[in-house]
């Protein structure tokens, strides 16, 4: 962490061009302490645990992860963004998941409640989202739903509008194959959430892959089980984008916590619930700015930007601008220039943050006399680190 920025960008530079690389080899998830919100939602008491970044920060940022994540799977965007300390970077654990309680029920908007306890526990009361996987959903129902909170949502996947009838996950696996195993996580759950934990570094690392490391290509098409298509697949090197510490610590935290609650995403009560909720209220379209930062080779969806369209994400999100980031399902982990740079180009699109004046003397009153000044306050290298970089504006 108190590298220097110009070290940081060369090694960005040279591990970008490294495929499964990792942005900075020394990340310690057990290094940062973690905060504990006190939340409640829908009469549901539960602990949200988080991790709080540069509090003096005015730019306060949210980040989500998804199924089956950690806020520790942000450790690139992390390290790249705390350079900047203009960012105050709250990254939670899920409910159900690290050590956040689960109160027994779950939905998106339950979860877009979380997020807002977070903030308000850190001390802030508007932020701008950042969501992979499951949590880009999360993120995008918390801009819907409290607009006067959040002034912005990216994800990594398509947002999924809550409108007309309910479509069950049988229907949608019709279109996409490898979504199958999501039936096998809603209908059996418990066995699900067993199987995964029979050895939760092999379950892990079958996820955790990369472009280089494709799965078989059954994996994720079976209704009945999770982890056969690895059958006689060792899995014995460690995920491609992870220290030993930090898969060592995700590692953990599964065997501690358990699958079952983190498989919530997948449940009917869950995915109805979110639906019925968001469809009941009268806000469909999102027009606060948001941004897709999608891979180009996920073995869960092949083509987001296709999935896109079919879901007419466009339709209801009417300030949305996409990146495409090449990775599999981990683009934040496994290509981090390139989506540190995506990032970056969005975030700057806000309108500065006005603060109180005398807050940001005491700011600089506290730097005063270090030798590392001007270091701490530079900004994260202004050229694109990568190219080249899709960006289509819509
Ligand atoms: C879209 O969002 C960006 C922020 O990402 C903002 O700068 C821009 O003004 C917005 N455009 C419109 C038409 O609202």
């Amino acid at each position: 962490m108190t590298r220097s920025p110009s070290t940081a960008v060369a090694l960005s530079l040279f591990v970008g061009l490294v495929a499964g690389s990792i942005l900075d080899p020394d990340f310690d998830p057990a290094a940062y302490p973690q905060k504990v919100a006190n939340c409640e939602s829908e009469g549901h008491k539960l602990d949200i645990h988080y991790v709080d970044i540069n509090p003096d920060g005015h730019r306060n940022l949210v980040l989500v992860h998804g199924w089956p994540g950690l806020w520790s799977t942000w450790a690139n965007q992390i390290s790249y963004l705390s350079k900047d300390p203009q960012y105050h970077i709250i990254v939670p654990d899920l409910r159900g998941f690290g050590s956040s309680t689960h109160p027994g029920s779950a939905s998106f908007h339950e979860m877009a409640d979380d997020l807002v306890c977070v903030l308000y526990d850190a001390g802030e009361t508007s932020a701008i989202l950042i969501g992979h996987d499951w949590g880009s959903q999360v993120s995008y129902e918390a801009l819907r739903s409290f607009p006067d909170v959040f002034q912005g949502a990216s994800g990594t996947i398509p947002y999924i509008p809550s409108v007309g009838d309910f479509v069950p996950i049988e229907h949608i696996a019709k279109q996409l194959d490898h979504l199958t195993y999501q039936i096998y996580f809603e209908r059996e759950t418990n066995a699900a959430a067993s199987e995964l934990a029979a050895d939760v570094r092999r379950s892990l690392r079958s996820v955790y892959q990369d472009v280089a490391h494709p799965p078989p290509k059954a994996f994720l098409t079976s209704s009945t089980d999770f982890l056969k298509a690895y059958d006689g697949v060792p899995l014995d090197q460690r995920i491609p984008f992870m220290n030993q510490k930090e898969e060592d610590y995700l590692v953990q935290a599964y065997e501690r916590s358990g699958f079952l609650n983190t498989l919530q995403f997948y449940t009917h009560p869950f995915r109805f619930g979110s639906h019925e909720y968001a469809s009941k209220e009268g806000r469909k379209i999102i027009d606060e700015p948001t941004a897709l930062i999608y891979p180009d080779a996920d073995p869960v969806v092949e083509d987001w930007a296709a999935a896109m369209e079919l879901l007419h994400t466009r339709s209801f999100m009417t300030n949305l601008t996409l990146f495409k980031v090449h990775a599999a399902h981990w683009p934040q982990l496994e290509n981090p220039v390139a989506f540190n740079e995506a990032l970056r180009q969005w975030l700057d699109t806000f309108p500065p943050i006005e603060y109180e004046e005398d807050e940001h003397d005491e700011h600089e009153h506290e730097h005063e006399g270090s030798d590392d000044e001007d270091q701490l306050v530079a900004p994260i290298a202004d050229e694109p680190l990568l190219e080249p970089l899709l960006h289509e504006d819509l």
